[in-house]
């Protein structure tokens, strides 16, 4: 979380800056600020709130080519002008920013900075007031950044501007992910290559603990003792209009609709030319070879995973526990003899992942990350990749990613049940083809879907979610969903576990909404809805086409069962996207939230 820009060259970097800070701002927008550096020293604006309020703060009249910015999910300290980044030296001399967590801040405070007067509450303003104080010590500031940046642990990635040097952005990195985007006469600094897209597709990675000296022809990174480190560019393959929203208001809404042509995608992808599954021998192998699999994810991202291990034990009939990362560290299960490790992130940075990743590493055991961002630090640090292909996902609540990763996963499922030599009578390919076309008939019925919206949540304080079977978990996305965008309370319950206690909060006019697109538990759940209406509450009944019923509110097309979630939670997406709309929440960014949760 919390995003960061640094630019050096022969133009005025205000526009660079801000307009790569607002290609970041999905990693946080509580607050945010920029710093430039010129002959006339350094300018700092900051503001509490979002990137359109520092545009209008900024001085047009400053011009610099050098200057750092970042956008604030608050950790350490509330948001607040005060807190925001950049962070100065007490002499002003040295100017950062900062997106991590730093561990050991309290004893850095207390060993080096006793005597100096802190102005904020941060962990960050700890590392510029070390730099300075180190400096007045060593009288070289390369060396300082580097023994300050040796003494830090936790999570950082810093930009580090001189006010004595305008030839040089000063860069480190641990967990944190921070790229150098490399130009004809300027280098760039970014949290993310979508922050710098419109000046280059040329970038450097970096690797923990490497330090760089940015300057406006070079860029030297070096390692901790000082040795240099030399490494080649790639090209990122994104396209700078697959960050934009077109005619669309929100993201929110142009990511539900691309999720027919993702799937598609997807299959294209992973298949062969001879209509076969296309997969890493690796993989493959892995798959077979393991005795359980433990998937570990977040949020959205757990809620696939929950559908992952459906498919997984149905069709290749392993063994799979999924589990929620930040639990998992504290909390380890005993495991198998030949686990394998299966991490599901949208964005391949959730650090409660990674620090899971880390420590079954540690214990030598093998990982495989389904990511939408390849050379993310869980697409690096595991043994082996699967690409999501669902495109840049901008808008906070994932969408987009969830499909992608549900229909993945059952391609990897599919794959490993052939592998093993089951006999299968489920085509993943034709019925995510099909399931595809549902999705794009849900997505043209807004409507409907923007009425019942108006009609089942317009006041109302909660909502409930129910469900049985995979109708279940879809129904722990819908809520998730509805409560992060609109604040309205949701949860999802199993339908029969609502009567052991849930159901006490049932008034006249509670909304549940019900899934029914499961056969075999379709009389059950009627039953439940049934239970609810007996307490007065307003229930809307999202059904598939053949098990639908009279009086249902919303029926989605005939998929395979195995393959419903992907379509009945577009009904789900979109009225969380009309009821957040109607209550004039700000869709793409609600309140507290950040889209890469890069801290534990
Ligand atoms: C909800 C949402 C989050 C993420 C979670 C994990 O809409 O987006 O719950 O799913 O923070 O993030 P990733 O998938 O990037 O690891």
């Amino acid at each position: 979380m919390c995003g960061i820009v640094g630019y050096i060259g022969q133009d005025d970097t205000k526009d660079i800056l801000l307009n790569g800070l607002e290609k970041l701002e999905y990693r946080g927008y509580d607050s945010a600020g920029i710093a430039t550096l010129n002959n006339n020293g350094v300018n700092v604006f900051k503001v509490k709130g979002r990137i359109a309020a520092l545009r209008e703060a900024v001085d047009e009249s400053n011009k610099a080519t050098l200057g750092i910015g970042h956008t604030r999910w608050a950790t350490h300290g509330v948001p607040s002008r005060e807190n925001a980044h950049p962070h100065q030296s007490v002499s002003e001399r040295f100017t950062i920013v900062h997106n991590g967590v730093i561990e050991n801040y309290i004893d850095i405070r207390d060993e080096y900075l006793a005597d100096v007067n802190m102005k904020s509450e941060t962990d960050t303003e700890i590392i510029v007031q070390l730099i300075e104080v180190l400096n007045e010590q060593m009288d070289d500031v390369a060396a300082a950044f580097r023994k300050a940046v040796e003494l830090l642990s936790g999570s950082y990635a810093i930009a580090l501007i001189d006010r004595e040097n305008q030839d040089t952005i000063y860069v480190a990195k641990n967990k944190s992910p921070l790229l150098v985007g490399l130009g004809d006469d300027f280098n760039v600094v970014a949290s993310d290559s979508m922050a710098a897209l419109h000046v280059t597709d040329q970038f450097l990675e970096l690797m923990d603990k490497e330090t760089v000296i940015v300057q406006r022809n070079s860029v030297e990174i070096q390692k901790l003792d000082g040795t240099t480190v030399s490494r080649e560019p790639f090209t990122a393959e994104l396209d700078a209009t697959d960050i934009e929203k077109g005619t669309y208001p929100h993201f929110m809404l142009k990511e539900i609709d691309e999720q027919p042509f993702v799937i598609r995608k997807i299959i294209q992808e992973y298949k062969n030319e001879n209509d076969e599954i296309k997969l890493d021998l690796d993989i493959r192998q892995a798959m077979k070879n393991c005795d359980r699999i433990y998937i570990i994810a977040a949020g959205t991202s757990y809620h696939a995973g929950l559908l992952g291990k459906q498919f997984i034990e149905k069709l290749a009939n392993i063994p799979v526990e999924v589990h929620v990362a930040s639990e998992f560290s504290y909390n380890m299960p005993l495991l198998s003899e030949k686990p394998l490790f299966l991490f599901i992130s949208q964005s391949g940075e959730t650090a409660d992942s990674r620090s899971v990743l880390v420590q079954i590493k540690e214990l030598g055991h093998p990982a495989l990350t389904l990511t939408n961002v390849p050379g993310s630090t869980l697409s690096r640090e595991a043994n082996y990749t699967m690409h999501l292909h669902a495109g840049p996902e901008i808008a906070v609540a994932s969408t987009k990613a969830y499909t992608a990763q549900m229909a993945v996963l059952a391609i990897l499922a599919v794959d490993t049940a052939r592998a093993k030599g089951l006999e299968l009578e489920f085509d993943p390919m034709q019925e995510l083809g099909i399931a595809a076309n549902a999705m794009e008939a849900l997505t043209d019925q807004k409507e409907e879907l923007e009425e019942l919206a108006r009609e089942y949540l317009p006041t109302t304080r909660n909502c409930f979610f129910i469900g049985r079977s995979v109708d279940h978990y879809v129904g722990l996305e819908g809520s998730l969903k509805l409560k992060e965008i609109s604040y309205i309370q949701a949860e999802g319950f199993a339908g029969g576990e609502l009567k052991h206690g849930t159901i006490a909060l049932i008034e006249d006019g509670t909304p549940v909404i019900a899934l029914a697109t499961q056969e075999n538990v379709n009389y059950s759940i009627r039953g439940n809805v049934q239970e609810v209406e007996a307490r007065g509450a307003n229930s809307l009944i999202i059904s598939m086409k053949g098990l639908d019923k009279e009086g249902d509110a919303f029926v989605i097309p005939y998929v395979h069962h195995l393959l419903t979630p992907l379509v009945s939670v577009i009904p789900l997406q979109l009225i969380s996207y009309y009821a957040a709309l109607h209550r004039d929440c700000d869709v793409d960014k609600p309140r507290n939230l950040a889209k890469s949760v890069t801290v534990e």
